[in-house]
């Protein structure tokens, strides 16, 4: 199954969306990207998330990323559908639209190109539908992230946000973030640094957990402007010893 690999150049494919024909590269600029698929228009899992992503969007967009989604249904299907979504989210769905578009991938080519078909779920003639992909695009417009659910379990868009906020944290600093990492909490220092280049880049302090191998790797530091919490963690580490 073709698909695509981290770092890969995403491909500036050209589609039809309800905010007309796009070529991927274009509409993305120097932002960010995120594209996220979905198996079907009018389906209630998908009503959700799109609603979900909507209610986010200036969330992304605080974050320079721009949002686009994928359905295998026409352009005229998104439009209708498009209203069911703005009234889930919302009393009176005349007040706004969708911010971000939908693209119509009716006949699932850029399903099939960027391998995000379900086998297990199909439509009324066998086809299989497509499974819920999320795409997170840098601004050198190489593949930064992906994750790929199936059409019964829908996405957590905190959580999409939350590893935007890892992406764009990890590209600017030499750090990694730990489990259930948010910004503001402590970062980890990467086993690539030496001792000696920890300290000097990470002039507010590393911290290193003693463990029973005696290896050195477990090594945090504040995340910039946040050096209360990472020492706040430091004594709760310690009370667990
Ligand atoms: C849904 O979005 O609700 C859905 C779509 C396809 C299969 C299962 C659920």
């Amino acid at each position: 199954m073709p698909g695509l690999l981290l770092g890969d150049v995403f491909p500036n494919f050209e589609a039809e969306t309800t905010f007309g024909t796009i070529k991927l590269h274009e509409f993305l600029g120097d932002s960010w990207g995120i594209l996220f698929s979905h198996p079907r228009d009018y389906t209630p899992v998908c009503t959700t998330e799109l609603g979900r992503a909507a209610r986010l969007s200036g969330e992304f967009s605080k974050r320079n990323v721009r949002m686009i989604a994928l359905s295998i249904n026409s352009v005229e299907d998104h439009h209708g559908w498009s209203k069911d979504i703005l009234a889930y989210n919302c009393e009176d769905p005349s007040c706004c639209s969708l911010p971000f578009p939908i693209i119509a991938d009716s006949k699932r080519e850029l399903a099939i190109a960027l391998g995000m078909l379900d086998p297990d779920e199909k439509d009324n003639d066998g086809m299989p539908l497509t499974a819920r992909c999320v795409f997170i695009i840098g601004p050198d417009k190489r593949l930064k992230l992906s994750l790929l659910y199936p059409a019964t379990t829908g996405r957590n868009f905190d959580e999409i946000l939350r590893v935007v906020d890892a992406l764009q944290l990890t590209v600017t600093r030499r750090v990694a973030t730990p489990a259930d990492w948010k910004p503001g909490d402590c970062v980890m220092v990467p086993p690539g640094l030496s001792e000696k280049e920890a300290a000097s880049l990470f002039p507010a302090g590393v911290y290193t957990k003693d463990l029973p191998s005696g290896k050195k790797y477990l090594r945090y530091t504040p995340q910039l402007g946040a050096q209360a919490e990472c020492l706040y963690s430091e004594l709760q580490l310690s009370n667990m010893k």
